[in-house]
């Protein structure tokens, strides 16, 4: 048994192999059967002739619709027409189930997709874009352990959020009021008191109600976490690991990066380091081009867009006002007005990476909470990180979906993901 992939990457000509999938297409030509196979690593084409295999066979071949699962044996042959350069030359067509008639042809909308998503996921677009978020994860993990980090677990049922109050999931748990997790965050401040350089790769839940093309309602988060260290050390990493996938992808997945019309080359580009700027030197840069904010103003995805219009390369936004920033951000010694958080804003998605320094004034968090509305009876646990050998610690988090929809270059974020939740739908 062989994969498709295995069989097109070459050395093979001549060979009987087995190979099995699903009808990818169908087409018959002068009496001769060409049956397109999918697997999960790609598509081959099979040619089967009327003597060249069994007679229940043949027949079997020429009844069978798209996405019947089958057990194809043959010689592989080198064709410079189909697709791949080579094809099988079929002994044996084995027809493990006859699918019913497809719901999915051609031009249907979008809506029409999402409702057959578990259909659709094996399109060879979609299959495509899995295959780079399996590199993509791969490359994270891969990432933080070769540095020495210990992969921890947060819980995803949390009595409190870390993001705010507006895009919390609340949960009915037995009674009482319970929330999904926005973020590690909280948990990551404590387990760093424990083993000191962390980080976590699972899912966060956010109520965005706002439809938009870079917002899930459940999305993958990388997050990591490192004590003794500020702000400039963790950007670093977050260049890192951005550098690292986009660096595998175009390695290991450049038949999917083809397929999905995305140059190799953008991507081969993004290495560390980024372009840093800080927000203050941004404003001014918008300033130029005619989009003027007040100064503490959040910067929506049209100035994230500006900023990077001229590079493929994604860059690193510094020091944002205190204003509308979440409580546990450590304010600049140098600046009270700013604090040592920073976003990698990148072309495409726009804020890809969240992170700060973290405050380590046990004062300055209560009166930031109080500020919130927030009840200090539900965050004492976490105020003990701040009393029992609290030390410098700084930390990120990146969404996955959005790397993998800026390596993608994915006009939407939902196809960064098999089932994705949004606002509108949790089905199927
Ligand atoms: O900027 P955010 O909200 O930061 C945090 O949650 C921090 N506690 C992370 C940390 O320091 N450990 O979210 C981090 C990243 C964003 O930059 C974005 O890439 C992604 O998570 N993200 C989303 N991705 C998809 N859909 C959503 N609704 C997202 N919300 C945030
Ligand atoms: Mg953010």
């Amino acid at each position: 048994m062989l994969t498709v992939k295995e069989i097109l990457k070459g050395g093979h000509v001549g060979e009987d192999v087995e190979i099995r999938g699903w009808i990818f297409r169908t087409r018959t030509v002068g009496g001769k059967i060409f049956v397109v196979v999918r697997d999960g690593t790609g598509v081959i084409q099979t040619a089967i002739t009327k003597g060249g295999v069994p007679e229940n066979e043949f027949a079997d071949a020429e009844k069978a619709l798209i996405e019947s699962s089958v057990v194809v044996r043959g010689k592989v042959t080198e064709d410079k027409r189909a697709p791949g350069g080579c094809e099988l030359r079929v002994v044996d067509f084995k027809v493990e189930q006859f699918a019913e008639k497809f719901p999915i042809q051609q031009d249907l909308s979008e809506e029409f997709l999402l409702d057959v998503r578990h259909l659709w996921i094996r399109s060879q677009r979609m299959a495509a874009i899995f295959r780079v978020r399996h590199t993509v994860f791969g490359a994270v993990h891969e990432y933080f352990r070769e540095r020495g980090y210990f992969e921890a677990h947060p819980p995803m049922i949390t009595p409190a959020g870390s993001e705010g109050g507006s895009t919390l999931f609340e949960l009915e748990y037995f009674g009482r009021k319970a929330y999904l997790t926005q973020s590690w965050q909280l948990y990551a401040e404590a387990l760093v008191e424990s083993l000191g350089k962390i980080y976590y790769v699972g899912p966060s839940f956010r109520a965005e109600k706002s439809r938009t093309t870079r917002h899930l309602t459940e999305y993958w988060h990388c997050e990591m976490e490192e004590a003794w260290a500020g702000m400039e050390d963790v950007i670093k990493h977050a260049e890192g690991v951005i550098s690292q996938a986009c660096q595998r992808a175009t390695k290991e997945n450049a038949d999917e990066l083809r397929s999905l019309g995305v140059d190799s080359a953008d991507i081969a580009q993004v290495k560390a380091p980024f372009k840093h700027i800080t927000y203050t030197e941004a404003l001014k840069i918008l300033e130029k081009a005619g989009m003027s904010l007040e100064w503490g103003q959040d910067l929506r995805t049209l100035e994230e867009r500006e900023l990077t219009k001229d590079t493929k390369v994604p860059i690193v936004v510094t020091h944002y006002p205190k204003v509308s920033q979440a409580f546990y951000k450590a304010k600049d010694p140098k600046n009270p007005d700013v604090v040592l958080a920073f976003d990698v804003i990148a072309p495409v998605v726009g804020e890809l990476v969240g992170g700060s320094e973290r405050e380590r004034d046990i004062k300055v968090l209560e009166q930031s909470l109080r500020d919130q509305g927030e009840d200090l009876g539900r965050y004492q646990w976490y105020l003990d990180t701040r009393r029992y050998g609290s030390v410098q610690h700084s930390g990120f988090g990146m969404g996955m979906e959005r790397l993998i929809q800026f390596i993608c270059r994915l006009e939407h974020i939902r196809d960064a993901i098999p089932f994705p939740r949004t606002p509108a739908r949790f089905a199927p």
